[in-house]
């Protein structure tokens, strides 16, 4: 279509001359004001977090946040191949999100305590994701994420608008000891003090029929769910004593099957471990039963019993360590929380069922999001300082000390379990 008002020619030329000229003003005036680095508006300055982690990150990522540019930790991770190799996973995590500091004295002169920092291992769904995003979104925590795939993560995260800086993402792989070792070095690299572990992580194969096994030949879920998480807990308790924090803790997640004094803990197959005769010979199937107590292999019974090597360890390091270290030691039961990805292994039916039996006949059903405050509060509450307790709620939504089955909370079996995984795990 013609334009309706037409200048003519030589008006025309003019109108041009002052528009390039307006155009390279502002072009000369960007340059100047890179060159002598003049500072931004405040609302476009990077806090001082992110600039003392830009000056970090410069050096990995040549890039330099004060000058403005934006840098998205999360996006980062879905720009970034497959990362397998932990190191590598860790350093793209650490130059994206900076360490946190001492908050500094408050207007009134009194200290003010400082960011915590939080382990939580299997922070990639459920239980362990809820916690993540409900610690990290009180901005009183920040929260390593240890997890076994990087960008299953660091999408997680995202989804769960876990606010950025507020995390970082570190490889670990629970069925590989030598994993889990390297986990300790990069996190140690981090240069963080670690104020609270969360062994969170756990594998369930109720319908497998033969026995998986862990990089060091162990039967996957006890491998996993406790004897990855005994190495890394052992290992981590240096870290934890070393802390300044007001409150340091070490929480292993516990579950209600494991407890036979329970009416979900008789739905057989019932935890047992026996006297222990599988765990001592190895529990690797070859020479050796794959159960703790040296029975014929059962999927369902294995998680059981590896919650109940949960639950005895976090007791086992409460009698020995917790009046030298001051840390709190605790397990919880967080409700039945039927939609997490842990019943991924189950027949499909039992997966649609399920979630509408724990709310309408059990009632005993919780949201990831309700779980995921629960377990924040073990971590962080105030009121659940006290070690050697194993949490629950009421219908309230209330805690309370709830009570061990008689085998999860047997002293003797206890001694054994720890002293058979201190050498299955090289520590002894
Ligand atoms: N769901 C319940 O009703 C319920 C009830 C009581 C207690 N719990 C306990 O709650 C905890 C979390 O379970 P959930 O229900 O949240 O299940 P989930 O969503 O399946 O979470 C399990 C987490 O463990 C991780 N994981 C599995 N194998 C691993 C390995 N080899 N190395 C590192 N991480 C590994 C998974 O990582 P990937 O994402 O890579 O698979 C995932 O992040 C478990 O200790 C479970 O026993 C659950």
């Amino acid at each position: 279509m013609a334009p309706l008002l037409r200048f003519p020619k030589p008006f025309q030329e003019k109108l041009t001359a002052i528009r390039t000229i307006s155009y390279t003003r502002r072009c000369v005036a960007r340059r100047l004001r890179w060159l002598f680095r003049r500072p931004l508006p405040s609302s476009r300055r990077p806090s001082p977090r992110a600039r003392r982690g830009a000056a970090k990150d410069s050096a990995f990522f040549r890039v330099c946040l004060a000058d403005g540019l934006k840098f998205d930790t999360t996006s980062l991770g879905l720009r970034t191949k497959r990362v397998n190799t932990s190191s590598v996973a860790i350093r793209a995590q650490a130059a994206a999100v900076s360490a946190p500091t001492a908050t500094p004295a408050s207007p009134s002169g009194k200290k003010t305590v400082r960011t915590g920092n939080a382990i939580i291992t299997g922070a990639s769904s459920g239980l362990g994701l809820a916690t993540a995003k409900a610690l990290a979104e009180s901005g009183k925590w920040h929260v390593i994420m240890a997890c076994r795939d990087y960008l299953k993560t660091a999408r997680a995260a995202r989804a769960a608008g876990m606010p950025k800086g507020s995390y970082t993402i570190v490889h670990l792989d629970l069925a590989s000891l030598d994993s889990v070792r390297q986990f300790v070095k990069n996190v140690r690299q981090l240069d963080m003090p670690i104020d609270v572990v969360v062994c969170n992580a756990a594998v369930y194969q109720p319908t497998a029929k033969e026995p998986s096994f862990t990089a060091d030949g162990f039967e996957m879920s006890v491998g996993v769910n406790h004897l990855g998480h005994f190495l890394l807990a052992r290992e981590l308790l240096e870290d934890l004593k070393a802390s300044d924090y007001p409150s340091k803790r070490l929480i292993i997640v516990g579950s209600i099957t494991g407890n036979t004094n329970t009416l979900a803990g008789n739905v057989p197959p019932k935890a047992n471990l026996g006297d222990l005769r599988g765990l001592a010979a190895g529990l690797n199937g070859v020479g050796s039963a794959a159960m703790i107590d040296g029975a014929e292999f059962d999927g369902a019974k294995a998680y059981k019993d590896s919650k109940v090597c949960n639950m005895l360890t976090m007791q086992e390091f409460h009698r020995r360590y917790h009046e030298e270290t001051g840390v709190t030691f605790a397990s919880l039961y967080p409700g039945c929380i039927a939609t997490t990805g842990l019943f991924r292994e189950h027949i499909p039916l039992f997966r649609l069922l399920f979630p509408p039996f724990q709310k309408y006949i059990t009632k005993g059903y919780v949201s990831e999001e309700e779980a995921g405050k629960r377990l924040a509060q073990v971590v962080s509450e105030p009121s659940l300082t006290k070690s050697g307790v194993y949490w629950s709620w009421n219908k309230n939504s209330a805690s309370f000390e709830n009570q061990l089955s008689e085998e999860a909370s047997d002293t003797e079996k206890a001694r054994k379990v720890w002293e058979l995984s201190e050498k299955l795990v090289g520590l002894a």
